[in-house]
């Protein structure tokens, strides 16, 4: 690692440049090497780098005011932010629906969960509680959030420590739907969550989170037709609350402001963080509909959490500047465009014999590589596939974001693909070369 480096790091194995700058879809380093940033970090950073207007946006908020605690007071940049957030959502937000913001995704998943215990409470329903999640998915990495996470690797170390609400099927159609097709598949991964309830926890369940598209832990997943609209259903019909985690897929990432907005569902709660402010500021937010927001307002009338950080004024100064940005910019309208130009680069990489899949939607997307491209059989986790793609890439400048797991929590190899909006054809096609010269480094002939 960085000689004389006192950052506790999330590797000691690893080297880490130091970057000093950033200019849209590229990272400088200290040492002036450019590196194309092809997961926009890790599906954070939506309007690319170095946009000095955000920063300026900051400084100004922070020589105005840049902290006054909400016990006491609230600010015109987040009251802006949220009522700009809320026009985004889906009609369940509107007319009565709120935003809490936070310093973060697992921040925002932590609210939610206790939003969603206390909003029983409130309704007189003092027996839920249980956050019901679906295996293979990751919702951030405080205990709560953690607890509701199925990343198995992710999860390994802490077991002890987490709470066991119930995890219930992933719909990932790569890999399990076997002799189902479509919707038979989706309707089947749904009511796995049905009979979760109907079994044993109809009473003592609070509410199902999950991510309308998987991001690290399945690499892009989609939901099979159905899925969602059932998922719903079932919710409703169960009478627990339904939290959809965009904080990977929101924002505009998957050419709607949020993914759910492909299927035109109405969740209670809509995660946000990464791209709500770009990575320019540490910032989440959870959306939370009218209907949840009566309940407290009918009932105690006090939310009973908090962070000290939250709905920080140059914080949600940040996000407002970056949505200022995507209009300005028109970079919302630009990711349908651009995506198809980066999907038809990638698709000559299919034909590669260990490429078995790739998915996604907008500028989310996952190449998964396979063993064996007809039986769709992993390579053994010791062949530390997806890291070594990320290293052969890197060799060429460009960032990806790696990951082991998705068929089973161990065995499954993917590299996730998250750039910034910006991204231009040029950048796009180099993307593919790199991944191209990386499959011919990992899987020489
Ligand atoms: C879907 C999802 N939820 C939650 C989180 C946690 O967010 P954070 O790392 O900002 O705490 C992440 C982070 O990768 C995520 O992808």
């Amino acid at each position: 690692m960085a000689s004389g480096s006192r950052i506790f790091p999330r590797n000691f194995r690893k080297e880490y440049p130091v970057a000093v700058r950033g200019d849209g879809c590229w990272i400088i380093s200290s040492d002036g090497r450019r590196f194309l940033d092809a997961a926009g970090q890790a599906a954070v950073v939506n309007i690319g780098h170095g946009v000095a207007e955000i920063g300026r946006a900051m400084a100004e908020q922070s020589s105005q005011i840049a902290f006054a605690h909400t016990s006491q007071f609230h600010s015109a940049p987040a009251e802006k932010l949220a009522a700009r957030l809320l026009q985004l959502a889906p009609a369940n937000f509107q007319n009565g629906g709120r935003v809490y913001f936070t310093s973060g995704g697992s921040e925002a998943t932590e609210t939610a969960i206790k939003l969603a215990r206390q909003y029983h409470l409130e309704c007189g329903q003092p027996q839920r509680y249980g956050v019901i999640s679906r295996r293979q998915s990751y919702h951030g990495s405080t205990l709560g959030a953690m607890s509701v996470s199925g990343n198995v690797a992710r999860r390994a170390p802490y077991q002890p420590l987490l709470a066991e609400w119930g995890h219930v099927s992933e719909c990932f159609a790569y890999h399990h739907a076997g002799s189902l097709k479509g919707e038979d598949y989706g309707l089947a991964c749904a009511n796995d969550l049905d009979k979760f309830l109907r079994d044993s926890h109809g009473n003592s369940s609070a509410a199902f989170i999950f991510e309308p598209v998987v991001g690290a832990t399945l690499g892009a997943a989609l939901p099979s037709p159905g899925y969602i609209e059932r998922v719903a259903e079932i919710c409703r019909g169960n009478k627990i609350l339904l939290i959809a985690d965009e904080i990977m897929s929101g924002m505009g990432r998957t050419a709607r402001p949020f993914a759910i907005q492909h299927w035109n569902m109405e969740p209670d709660m809509i995660l946000v963080g990464k791209g709500i402010a770009s990575g320019y500021a540490p910032l989440g937010a959870v959306l939370v509909s009218a209907r949840t927001v009566e309940a407290f307002e009918r009932g105690s009338g006090i939310f009973q959490h908090g962070f000290t950080y939250q709905a920080h004024p140059v914080c949600t100064a940040a996000g407002n500047a970056v949505l200022d940005y995507l209009k300005g910019h028109k970079l919302f309208e630009r990711v349908g465009p651009i995506s198809k130009t980066l999907r038809a680069d990638l698709e000559p990489l299919r034909s590669h014999p260990n490429v078995g899949d790739i998915r996604g939607m907008g500028l989310l997307i996952g190449i998964e590589f396979v063993k064996d491209k007809g039986s769709r059989e992993p390579f053994p986790q010791s062949e530390n596939i997806a890291e070594r793609i990320r290293q052969a890439a890197l060799e060429e400048n460009v960032l990806t974001y790696p990951t082991q797991g998705c068929v089973d929590g161990l065995r499954g190899d993917h590299i996730l693909l998250a750039p910034p909006f910006s991204l231009n054809a040029e950048e796009s096609a180099r993307i593919a070369r790199a991944i191209q010269s990386a499959l011919a480094k990992v899987f020489p002939s």
